[in-house]
């Protein structure tokens, strides 16, 4: 088991691509959206959502979490989450920090599970698809998390063949929810996951 999962998207032309992708190939991942950009792309949200794949909150314009006051986390958390909400009807959604960067404050206030990764190919530093594939296959692992962005194509390009190649090693690639209930691992508000290895 692994799972695909995307930040700093919704982008309609290559997240519609990555979507139409994943459909062909049955295969479900995890966005963790930027609020600002989920009112010009409420149909493409909705789409991921009725496609059967996760949703989680990036922050509304993509600052880094740490140092804020609770107003300032609020504007970039709660603002988001409020907007998935009247989006999407349902209110249980995940978190990914910019950066990954944390604190104690992030964790009291996140109100949900923070969700960070184990296998991290950088594809936004060179946009390279065929690294970008070759790094992820190298460091596929059972119960791992993929970090890629689905806003660039080449990054829309290499996760298509990556769910190909792991396909054919016997990876089946789900939502973060559903790797952690395959494992027995229950998700808690504030608390952080990098894997779930067996
Ligand atoms: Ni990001």
């Amino acid at each position: 088991l692994i799972a695909l999962t995307f930040d700093d998207g919704p982008r309609r032309s290559t997240t519609t691509r990555l979507l139409d992708g994943l459909s062909e190939r049955g295969v479900k991942a995890t966005f963790f959206l930027i609020g600002a950009q989920i009112e010009n792309n409420g149909d493409v949200v909705r789409r991921m959502d009725e496609e059967g794949h996760q949703i989680g909150i990036h922050t509304f314009d993509h600052v880094k979490l740490t140092d804020l006051s609770r107003t300032d986390f609020d504007a970039q958390v709660e603002t988001t989450r409020a907007l998935l909400k009247s989006t999407l009807g349902h209110n249980d959604f995940l978190l990914r920090s910019p950066y990954g960067m944390l604190d104690e404050s992030v964790k009291a206030w996140a109100g949900c599970p923070i969700i960070l990764w184990s296998i991290d190919p950088e594809d936004w530093r060179d946009q390279n698809t065929d690294r970008v594939v070759r790094e992820v296959v190298a460091g596929a692992r059972d119960g791992g998390i993929i970090l890629m962005h689905d806003i660039f194509p080449e990054s829309v390009d290499a996760a298509l063949q990556i769910v190909d190649q792991l396909h054919q090693q016997g990876y089946l690639f789900c939502t973060v929810d559903e790797l952690f209930a395959a494992r027995g691992l229950p998700l808690e508000a504030g608390e952080m996951y990098w894997n779930a290895y067996p």
